[in-house]
């Protein structure tokens, strides 16, 4: 594993409201517990999907980016070696609560900066990205760190929101903008653009929640191939 020095860098803006690092802890500080109440059962499905499409194998290693409050660990199976990482302190508090509860030994949590991760090259089999590809500042740095850290051919699971195609959603979504720094995510997001960014082969798409607004992305860590793979 490289240096722990120096994790956290601010980003390449995307657009004005774009969101920073401190941008993302705060929000998440504040939050806090009323994090699990907005967003427990309410996202659950998704990561219930996700978790069921990565169908785990014995011993291998996944990674969870931006494990947020850890409500998704005790669903892996013990067989497993999950390493889960998130940028702010406040929620990886709560994470450590779910992991002393219920006795996870598999989970390895720890505080870093998906946009420049510490991991070696090739280290994860599986990478699940849940609801986190709209609050890191840089979604592109992300991707091209897991295109990294994960295994040639790892399977990569994202649960999003997307930007809607329906005009009136989107006219909301961009008066959503300017509270992006506030909210802690961005709530126009391109699905397209996103997709050609991570540089991953796209294999499927699944509605999850809100009848489709969310979604489910299956990549595979390799170049796109020509004809696209939906
Ligand atoms: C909406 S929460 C999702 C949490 C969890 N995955 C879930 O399903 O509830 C987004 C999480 O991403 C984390 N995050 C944002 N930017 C990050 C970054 N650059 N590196 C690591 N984690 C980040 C936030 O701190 C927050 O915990």
């Amino acid at each position: 594993m490289k240096s722990l020095e120096n994790t956290v860098e601010q980003p390449v803006s995307v657009h004005k409201y774009s969101l920073k690092h401190d941008d993302v802890v705060t929000a998440y500080r504040r939050y806090g517990r009323l994090y699990n109440l907005i967003f427990g059962a309410s996202m659950e499905p998704g990561r219930k999907k996700a978790l069921n499409a990565m169908n785990c194998q014995p011993n291998e290693s996944i990674l969870e980016v931006g494990v947020g409050t850890g409500l998704a660990l005790p669903n892996y199976p013990q067989h497993v070696h999950i390493t889960a990482i998130d940028l702010s302190p406040d929620m990886l508090r709560m994470a450590k609560k779910v992991v002393e509860k219920h006795e996870l030994r598999n989970v390895d949590l720890q505080q870093m900066d998906a946009q420049k991760m510490l991991f070696d090259d090739n280290s994860y089999d599986k990478a699940a990205i849940m609801y986190v590809a709209t609050v890191v500042p840089d979604a592109k740095a992300m991707m091209s760190e897991l295109r990294r850290v994960c295994k040639p051919d790892a399977d990569i699971y994202v649960l999003n929101h997307f930007a809607s195609r329906n005009a009136v959603i989107r006219t909301c979504e961009k008066l959503l903008l300017p509270l992006s720094k506030w909210l802690g995510f961005d709530a126009h997001f391109d699905m397209d653009r996103f997709v050609a960014d991570s540089g991953m082969e796209l294999l499927s798409i699944t509605p999850v929640i809100g009848f489709g607004y969310w979604k489910m992305l299956h990549l595979r860590n390799r170049p796109p191939s020509q004809s696209g793979g939906k």
